[in-house]
């Protein structure tokens, strides 16, 4: 798998080599995050009240705002979110902005599509431990909710279209106009020295063969602890820390995860999949010793950081 990507992003550190510094920067292998038009406000809005709502969970007592709060940073903010039963969830939450760009959902991959998510959290225990029938009929009950519904949709109330407003919802949670994404469109005053230093840094400590795309990360897999062993005593090895091996069952694929996307990352601490990191500089210098075998000079930690800080983006309009 290692070599395979090699092979992928070879081209795109060629290209970096030969681009103009000052200029549009069209050959990063960091892309801006595109500024779209809402695809159809209304059932955006519609999305958007089903997210505020309660209903989803078995007990009425969690909405998807409770764990990815579009207030905070679409996160949180906790190393693992407390489930219905009062227990610990098994990994961190991540945020949902900019989730739709990610090429899988969740740390170990295993929904293809947002729609996937939304069935796997409905069922979850440690999420809303609950079913389409219990949910529509509660939707059917809810004033304001089925009138809304009703603007929208002909007919019955259904699992596909109360998943599809969610869906366009989701869809509309991007953070374009971050000062980085400025940077690359060619304001070369969008980025400090420091912040510019950080992205020369992040390109020459090979952090961008794994962060990289419009999301920069969300979409490859990689290993966690490809030069040293991550989960070594004493730390103890839980179900969740298998990763994609919990797909697919086989040997290699134990301790990989989809690579997190960076975006908005100086909001979303604590950090990696099992929430143990609670600060960026740590988690730059866990990733010098686990994903790149060699360790980040304390000197180029900070200037890193300001990097991370300058693809913090704008809210969607609709969360300002
Ligand atoms: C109780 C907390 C909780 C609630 C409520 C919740 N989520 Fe999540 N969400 C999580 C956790 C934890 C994960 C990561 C699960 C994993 O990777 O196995 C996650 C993952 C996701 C992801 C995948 C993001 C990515 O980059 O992989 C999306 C999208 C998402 N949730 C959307 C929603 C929506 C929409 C709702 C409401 C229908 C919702 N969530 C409700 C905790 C929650
Ligand atoms: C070989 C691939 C790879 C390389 C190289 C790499 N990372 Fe990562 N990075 C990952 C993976 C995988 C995770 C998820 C770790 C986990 O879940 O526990 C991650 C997590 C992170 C996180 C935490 C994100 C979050 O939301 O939890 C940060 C910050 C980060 N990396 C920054 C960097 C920096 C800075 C570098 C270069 C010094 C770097 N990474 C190099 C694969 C890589």
């Amino acid at each position: 798998m290692l070599q395979y990507k090699a092979k992928l992003i070879a081209p795109f550190l060629f290209i970096t080599l030969l681009s103009p510094i000052g200029h549009t920067q069209q050959n990063q292998p960091i892309r801006p995050i595109p500024v779209t038009e809402k695809s159809d406000p209304e059932m955006v809005s519609f999305g958007r009240q089903l997210y505020m709502s309660a209903l989803f969970s078995k007990n009425t007592s969690l909405s998807c705002n409770s764990c990815h709060s579009v207030k905070r940073s679409g996160t949180d903010n906790l190393p693992k979110h407390i489930g219905l039963s009062g227990s610990l969830g098994a990994v961190n939450t991540p945020t949902v902005f900019n989730s739709s760009l990610n090429f899988r959902q969740f740390w170990d991959g295993r929904a293809k599509t947002l729609e996937d998510v939304i069935n796997d959290h409905l069922r979850d225990p440690q999420v809303f431990a609950n079913n389409w029938p219990t949910v529509i009929e509660r939707i059917k009950q809810d004033k304001a909710l089925h009138q809304s519904y009703k603007k929208l949709y002909k007919g019955e109330v259904t699992a596909d279209n109360l998943t599809e407003a969610l869906v366009a919802y989701i869809k509309n949670l991007l953070t374009p106009d971050a000062p980085f994404d400025r940077y690359l469109k060619g304001d070369n005053n969008a980025l400090s020295d420091d912040a510019k230093k950080g992205y020369q840094l992040f390109k020459s400590y090979g952090c961008i063969t794994c962060h990289q795309g419009v999301n920069v990360g969300g979409n490859i897999f990689e290993k966690l602890g490809i030069y040293k062993d991550f989960f070594v005593e004493p730390r103890k090895i839980k179900k969740a820390d298998l990763g994609y091996f919990n797909v697919t069952g086989k040997e290699e694929d134990k301790f990989v995860f989809k690579v997190p996307s960076l975006r908005n990352v100086a909001l979303s601490a604590p950090y990696f999949h099992d929430g143990s990191v609670n600060t960026l500089e740590d988690a730059i210098q866990l990733m010098g010793i686990y994903q790149i075998g060699q360790p980040i000079q304390v000197y180029d930690i900070p200037l890193i950081v300001k990097f991370l800080e300058s693809l913090t983006g704008k809210l969607p309009e609709s969360e300002r």
